[in-house]
């Protein structure tokens, strides 16, 4: 039974209810809301923390700021004492951390835990996502998925999350209360708008013709260099595609499949979207290993679909 019905004004739904109503177990209830609570402590760090480096690099080569290593140890200290955890993956950690070691009516999670940490120096919008898989296993399919969520730290903090039924944002109120403010939002068959990441000159000819189809279309270029922001504006404005697409040089793009791919293109289909690398769906990938980067072409189906046919060249 939807909270929202159309006409009638939402009265104060918050989250630990909504997700009661989703019909999903205790334990998925209280991660989803200790991983809301502990959004509250990154909030504060974005705000008022240390804008330098940390001193330290990541998995991936790339110089880890102060807030990366701040965010990551407020999110991994709140998954490891909510009790319902047994395997953590970060995108600002080496290798996976086991929380607990029974794995039975527990839960894993791959995090990253400040997207777009680079823009706050700069007042720019960034964020955390997230994705929990049942049991011990990281290593598995997007489509496994049993929830995914992000914190959008902007002008206003908002929660989106889906466990499989329907996507839904919360808002941040005065009280730093998460109160239900869109529910079960369904995306466009197509849009106006397109989100091109990494750099234009590296583009491959598919991925040129692509933007080249979009431009003539009169699509508008809307994109702010923050992942979390940039797929925000896609599913609220409900049209659109993001892409950061194989470049010459760099075949699988920059995004990271466990902890930025997965979780976002699941809320995307949950919107009614589709979300691939190019050739097949993003949830349907493989991963080969933590650091397993993918082209990702993301958004409305139409333009998804058009982008497969030019990057496929069929
Ligand atoms: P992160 O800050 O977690 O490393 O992610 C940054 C990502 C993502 O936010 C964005 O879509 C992309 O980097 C932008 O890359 P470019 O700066 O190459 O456009
Ligand atoms: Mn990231
Ligand atoms: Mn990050």
């Amino acid at each position: 039974m939807p909270f929202s019905e159309p006409g009638k004004t939402k009265f104060q739904v918050d989250l630990r209810r909504h997700l009661r109503n989703q019909g999903i177990c205790d334990n998925l209830i209280h991660l989803i809301c200790e991983i809301a609570e502990a959004g509250k402590y990154v909030i504060n760090a974005v705000r008022t923390g240390d804008l330098g480096v940390a001193g330290t690099s990541n998995l991936y080569g790339e110089e880890q700021l102060a807030l990366d290593v701040l965010s990551d140890r407020i999110i991994r200290k709140r998954l490891i004492h909510s009790g319902v955890v047994c395997n953590i993956a970060s995108e600002e950690m080496d290798e996976i951390f086991q929380a607990q070691a029974d794995a039975d009516g527990l839960y894993s999670v791959a995090y990253d835990p400040l997207d777009g940490s680079s823009l706050v120096d700069v007042n720019l919008a960034v964020g955390t996502i997230v994705s929990i898989y049942e049991g011990c296993n990281l290593l598995q399919k997007g489509r496994n998925q049993v929830a995914a969520l992000y914190i959008l730290y902007g002008p206003r903090v908002s929660l989106v999350y889906s466990v499989g039924k329907g996507v839904h944002e919360f808002t941040m109120n005065h009280l730093m209360e998460y109160t239900l403010s869109r529910e079960n939002i369904v995306m466009k068959p197509e849009g106006d708008m397109y989100s091109p990441g990494g750099l234009r000159n590296k583009y491959q000819e598919g991925t040129e013709k692509f933007v080249r189809y979009l431009e003539e279309k009169g699509a508008k270029l809307r994109y702010s260099g923050g992942f979390v922001p940039d797929i925000n504006q896609v599913i609220m404005k409900g049209k659109g595609i993001f892409m950061y697409p194989a470049l010459n040089g760099s075949p699988n793009g920059k995004l990271r499949l466990l902890f930025e791919l997965n979780p976002m293109a699941f809320l995307v289909e949950n919107a009614g979207g589709a979300a691939t690398d190019g050739k097949q769906s993003i949830l349907d990938l493989e991963p080969q290993s933590l650091d397993h980067r993918a082209p990702v072409y993301i958004g409305c189906k139409a333009e998804v679909a058009k982008a497969m046919e030019f990057v496929s060249g069929n």
